[in-house]
């Protein structure tokens, strides 16, 4: 009789039904899971070698590991939801009981010493928001297992060691926001299902090895702010859908192997933009006239191309400009009035073809500048005693010209000079003194 109990359908059923109510009871379940997420975070601290902030000796048994310095739990499950421990010094590498903490939202590790890879455990935080670990000296590869972390919406692992290339796994990424994996030694393309992730508005993928073009798709970021891709070795043109997103404001492409032309409506398609840099490239065609319509810019420059024509009359109306840099590039006809733009503003002009005396209107320029470069150009006759309106100037740079004639006293009001070129000019005379140290 018993025995036939035991074996009957009905008895199993509703025991494993008990079982279940049991594991469900969300005070056994937690305490359980608890004791599991106190046993990862003592394997983390374990794996922690220096401390000499001593952050980790709170770490201990006398105060609950919610209440731990860096720990952060849910009041309803105590389950460690964010591990944020930035900037504490620390040394050690991150185990793969990290993965254990699977009701991580955060992970902030960003400027301590942590060393060794990335585990792949880590694609068990199917909760995960935010993931920085920036500032570390983390080697190894991306691991693609992180492509399980659909929630993420911050990635960020710049500036560590990073090597090979992008996992495509990470393509089922889409809820990402920001992307910063700047700084490290990754190879390859960058991914064309970049360009699917419509949330995005930081990319910076800067100094790293990538080869390749701009992906066309990268176009499709609609809600693109930040766009930062120097440092690389990228070829190719900017591809025309970049240009589509209204959205950017800082572009940097500077130091790549890019050529082709600005598009002459840039400064309209791109009315945002605050920093346009893609300097020590193989860019040609002329400065395209509408930049002047992109009323934030503040930083200009397409240093080391080989740009041609002028510097356009109208970027005068750029009140924010601070730096505008053209060095380098084949502009200029060696002609006076070359420098007409200057009676508005003007900056970093060096190793040019511009010629004719400098213009009195250089008084006029923005007293907010603090860098002039016009070296290697073929200016003669006076320094303008205007030039001493600018007072905010930390660097003048007049070397290479055939200037000529004695400084003008007022070069002595300016007292935030830290740099001051003068050689190869025929000037005569003495530097007037100025309360810093000038060279
Ligand atoms: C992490 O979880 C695994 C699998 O559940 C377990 O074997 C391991 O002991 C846990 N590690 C720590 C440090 O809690
Ligand atoms: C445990 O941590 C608390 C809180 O930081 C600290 O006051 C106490 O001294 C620590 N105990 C030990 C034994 O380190
Ligand atoms: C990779 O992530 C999956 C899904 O979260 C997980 O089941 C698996 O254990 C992870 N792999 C490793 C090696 O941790
Ligand atoms: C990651 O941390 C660094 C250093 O604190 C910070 O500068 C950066 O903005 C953080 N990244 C994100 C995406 O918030
Ligand atoms: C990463 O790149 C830097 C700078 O190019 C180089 O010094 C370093 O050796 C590289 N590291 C690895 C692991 O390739
Ligand atoms: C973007 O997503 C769509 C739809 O999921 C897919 O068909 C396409 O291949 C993806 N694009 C890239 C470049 O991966
Ligand atoms: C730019 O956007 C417009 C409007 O959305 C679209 O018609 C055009 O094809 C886009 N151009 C490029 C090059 O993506
Ligand atoms: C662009 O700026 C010029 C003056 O520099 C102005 O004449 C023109 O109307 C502007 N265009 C637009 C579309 O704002
Ligand atoms: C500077 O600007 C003022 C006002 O626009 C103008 O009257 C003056 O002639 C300019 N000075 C020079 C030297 O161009
Ligand atoms: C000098 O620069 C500072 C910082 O940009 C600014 O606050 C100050 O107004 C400038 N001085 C003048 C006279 O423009
Ligand atoms: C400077 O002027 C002399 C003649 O006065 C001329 O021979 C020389 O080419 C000029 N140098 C430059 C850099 O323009």
């Amino acid at each position: 009789m018993e025995y036939q109990f035991l074996n009957s359908k009905w008895f199993w059923l509703h025991f494993l039904e008990f079982i279940h109510v049991l594991w469900m009871t969300p005070g056994l379940k937690s305490a359980i899971i608890e004791v599991d997420d106190k046993l990862a975070l003592i394997d983390f601290k374990s794996h922690i070698t220096q401390d000499p902030l001593q952050i980790m000796s709170s770490w201990n048994d006398s105060i609950h590991f919610c209440n731990w310095v860096g720990v952060t739990c849910s009041p309803f499950n105590e389950r460690v939801t964010a591990l944020k421990l930035e900037s504490k010094q620390l040394v050690g590498s991150i185990p793969p009981s990290v993965g254990n903490l699977t009701c991580l939202k955060v992970i902030n590790l960003q400027e301590n010493n942590f060393h060794g890879q990335i585990p792949d455990e880590i694609g068990r935080l199917q909760q995960l928001q935010d993931l920085n670990l920036t500032y570390n000296y983390l080697s190894g590869s991306i691991p693609s297992n992180l492509s399980h972390c659909r929630e993420l919406r911050v990635f960020d692992t710049s500036a560590n060691g990073l090597i090979g290339q992008i996992p495509d796994q990470l393509s089922s990424l889409e809820k990402l926001e920001i992307i910063r994996l700047g700084r490290n030694n990754l190879t390859g393309n960058i991914p064309a299902w970049i360009g699917n992730f419509s949330s995005l508005h930081v990319l910076w993928l800067a100094l790293n090895d990538f080869h390749g073009n701009i992906p066309i798709e990268l176009g499709q970021l609609s809600g693109l702010g930040i766009f930062q891709l120097y440092g690389n070795f990228l070829s190719g043109m900017i591809p025309s859908s970049i240009y589509n997103i209204s959205s950017i404001h800082y572009i940097s492409v500077t130091q790549n192997q890019l050529h082709g032309q600005l598009p002459s409506d840039v400064g309209l398609t791109l009315p945002n933009l605050e920093i346009f840099a893609g300097g020590v490239n193989y860019f040609t065609g002329s400065i395209p006239i509408s930049l002047s319509n992109a009323s934030k810019l503040q930083i200009l420059d397409f240093s080391d191309n080989g740009l041609t024509g002028t510097i356009p009359e109208n970027f005068g109306s750029l009140k924010s400009l601070v730096r505008l840099n053209f060095e380098i590039n084949k502009l200029g006809s060696g002609k006076i009035g070359d420098l007409k733009f200057l009676s508005f503003l003007a900056n970093c002009l060096a190793q040019n073809r511009f010629g004719g005396e400098l213009p009195s209107s250089i008084a006029n320029l923005s007293t907010h500048l603090r860098i002039l470069t016009m070296g290697d150009n073929l200016f003669y006759g006076n320094i303008p005693v205007g030039i001493g309106n600018l007072v905010n100037l930390s660097l003048l740079g007049f070397e290479g010209n055939n200037l000529s004639g004695s400084f003008p006293e007022v070069m002595g009001k300016l007292n935030k000079l830290e740099g001051l070129e003068l050689n190869a000019n025929k000037f005569s005379g003495f530097i007037p003194s100025s309360g810093s140290s000038t060279n």
